[in-house]
């Protein structure tokens, strides 16, 4: 089994440093790895960065990250972004990354994502210069998503993951009001995931959302966005086997 410990939207500042550092100490013992699913900071800032890079440094479990929307506000994204990679973590967009659990090989494919809503009320790539990037942005961040799950296929990796901290489906959204599931996640997303394969997704972002969904081609989403989860982390037990082909997800138990 490989043990996937998953936590969004800390949104850490100054006056919240240290708090999640007795739980994550215990990260050794209990997971195999850490996704921080993006709103790592409240406003972006170098300094909230360094609250979390103080966070996650030498747990002694890999870190694989993307970032969240509001790491973008003060629009330091690679300040940020370097912050985290100086302490240890590996920073995702469009990319990918591979760690090792045990004797197996975790692929880990991230992007932030963006909105743009879900079959049947979604927007559309249309009308003024603004709307129509507002929609490539989001198709960009699912190309990225899919193109990083397709080379950790190529590679061979036992299981792999798709990080993200916008949602790819509405089931996990469930509990946010209906009018913003637009800016809370992309139908894109799970369309990329569902192409390309993956043996678990996992977002945030949506605070008020679900834990539980899974995207029309059966690969299991969670939404680990800290205050659904109620808890410093989560973590998911992900059996090594064989996948059998592109685009079927295996069983993911909860713990
Ligand atoms: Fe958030
Ligand atoms: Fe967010």
């Amino acid at each position: 089994m490989i043990r996937i410990a998953a936590v969004g939207d800390i949104h850490m500042g100054p006056d919240t440093r240290g708090v999640l550092r007795p739980a994550f100490e215990t990260l050794p013992e209990c997971a195999d790895l850490l996704l921080l699913a993006g709103d790592l900071t409240r406003h972006g800032t170098v300094e909230e960065a360094r609250v979390v890079a103080d966070e996650i440094r030498g747990l002694g479990v890999p870190v694989v990250a993307v970032l969240g929307n509001h790491d973008h506000h003060d629009d330091r994204p690679d300040e940020v972004t370097a912050v985290l990679r100086d302490a240890g973590a590996h920073v995702l967009e469009g990319e990918a990354a591979v760690v090792r659990a045990g004797d197996a090989r975790v692929g880990v494919a991230g992007t932030k994502g963006f909105g743009g809503g879900f079959v049947g009320a979604s927007a559309g790539e249309f009308g003024e210069p603004v709307m129509k990037e507002f929609v490539r942005l989001s198709r960009r961040c699912a190309d990225g998503l899919r193109t990083s799950l397709e080379r950790l296929e190529e590679e061979g990796c036992d299981v792999r993951v798709a990080l993200t901290h916008y949602s790819p489906v509405p089931e996990t959204l469930a509990g946010e009001p209906l009018e913003i599931y637009p800016f809370l996640g992309s139908y894109l997303l799970a369309e990329a995931i569902d192409t390309a394969g993956a043996d678990l997704a996992v977002h945030g972002h949506a605070h008020a959302g679900t834990e539980h969904g899974m995207t029309t081609g059966g690969v299991k989403v969670r939404n680990v966005a800290q205050p659904v989860i109620g808890r410093a982390f989560h973590v998911y037990h992900l059996p090594v086997r064989e996948r059998v082909s592109a685009g079927s997800g295996t069983e993911a138990s909860t713990a």
